[in-house]
């Protein structure tokens, strides 16, 4: 067993590293603030491969692996998950989707512009009355020969207004349940195709989070990804890789809010010395500490499984777990550290703490997670 990065993952960390010291944390309590997508900073993300970072270079992607794009997530996530949250999606969910099943026509018209950030994509599963329950679909995809007709609304969807294509999921054929629903490809500016208003979070709040409204919106026949009725099975396969990206995010969430916890506790002086000599700060850090290296392992082993074509339904819905609560405990915990600082702006650890939240949430709640987990080991 081998615990070392490759040069390789080692200069892609660095150059994530790099890229959101020097582009991604000026104006970061700003946009958080506004509520501001970060436009020229994901255009620039797009030139520099980390929105295609696994697609096959011949689409125009980086051809790299999951765990180069595990560390880079953790990277831009420690510094701004509003970033980093339009990096998962656009790699996990819309490039790995249409690269693993899409035809050789979508992957030509499609992935070669989301793979280098041309343009991006969004992924649209939930609805007002399925999000966990992701069978009960309400969208409808009506088969009307050589198109589809499509109706219904898509809540919370990532880069919802930024996006230039959408997979949306909806159901065809009622009678069959999870085998009538199907995933189709939607471009933006397509008649009866509305975006709602921006959504007013908590968290990840640069991020564009929209409802979709569609209104008897032609969809062409070879828009649809897959065989009639794979919709369902899509989504799955795909949100097991996304879980993957958000475990990651969590993690960089944890370790953003955890190094900036370490150096505030060696520069501020209580009780006549520095507070990181107080055993209730250094335990606090040891226990940080431990577990974001616990959670650092859990995405690693997912990346490996996927990399090495393994299952990784489980160890990614593990990481995702893990990473999320962890993260959620580690920022506030960073908080805590920081005393009353920690709960004013400046000092970036509220927003991590308010961002944490979002990844015990989205992609599958916690409980999904280990609904996911338990019904895996139980089949064995
Ligand atoms: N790969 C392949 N097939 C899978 C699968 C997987 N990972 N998981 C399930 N399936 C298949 C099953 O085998 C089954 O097929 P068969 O009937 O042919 O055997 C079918 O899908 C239905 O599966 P279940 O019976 O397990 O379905 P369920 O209704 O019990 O639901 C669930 C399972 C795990 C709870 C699922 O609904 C789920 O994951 N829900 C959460 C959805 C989610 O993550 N939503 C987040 C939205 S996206 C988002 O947040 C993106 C963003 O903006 C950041």
């Amino acid at each position: 067993m081998d615990f070392n990065l490759t040069e390789e993952q080692i200069m892609i960390r660095d150059a994530a590293r790099d890229f959101a010291q020097s582009e991604l944390l000026p104006g970061v309590i700003e946009r958080d603030e506004k509520q501001e997508f970060p436009r020229e900073q994901i255009k620039k993300m797009g030139e520099l491969g980390f929105l295609g970072m696994m697609v096959d270079p011949k689409y125009g992607g980086g051809g790299m692996d999951t765990a180069s794009y595990v560390l880079a997530m953790e990277e831009i996530s420690k510094i701004d998950a509003s970033a980093s949250v339009v990096m998962s999606v656009n790699n996990s969910l819309v490039c790995w989707g249409l690269e693993a099943f899409g035809t050789e026509e979508q992957k030509q018209k499609y992935l070669t512009k989301l793979a280098t950030g041309e343009i991006i994509g969004a992924f649209c599963l939930s609805e007002p009355e399925a999000g966990s329950d992701a069978t009960s679909q309400k969208t409808t995809a009506i088969d009307k020969g050589d198109y589809y007709l499509l109706n219904g609304t898509k809540n919370w969807i990532t880069n919802g207004n930024t996006a230039s294509v959408y997979l949306v999921i909806a159901q065809t054929d009622i009678e069959k349940g999870h085998k009538g629903i199907n995933a189709l490809i939607v471009e933006k500016g397509v008649e009866g195709f509305e975006v709602g208003p921006k959504e007013n979070k908590l968290g990840i709040r640069g991020s564009d989070t929209h409802s979709l409204m569609f209104t008897d919106v032609k969809v062409p026949k070879e828009n649809r990804i897959g065989e009639d009725g794979f919709g369902f099975k899509f989504a799955m396969k795909t949100l097991a890789g996304g879980r993957i990206g958000i475990a990651s995010q969590a993690l960089g969430i944890a370790s953003g809010a955890y190094e900036l916890a370490l150096k505030y506790s060696k520069e501020r002086k209580s009780f006549g010395t520095e507070i990181c000599n107080h055993q209730a700060i250094a335990f606090k850090l040891a226990d940080m500490a431990t577990h974001i290296e616990a959670a650092r392992m859990l995405c690693l082993r997912a990346a490996w499984d996927k990399d090495e074509k393994k299952n990784y339904d489980q160890s990614g819905a593990m990481a995702k777990l893990y990473a999320a609560e962890m993260a959620m405990n580690v920022a506030t915990e960073a908080v805590q550290i920081h005393g009353g600082y920690g709960f004013v702006k400046e000092y970036h650890v509220e927003r991590l703490m308010r961002d944490a939240k979002i990844t015990q949430i989205y992609e599958g709640t916690s409980e999904i997670q280990k609904i996911v987990i338990s019904r895996n080991i139980l089949r064995g």
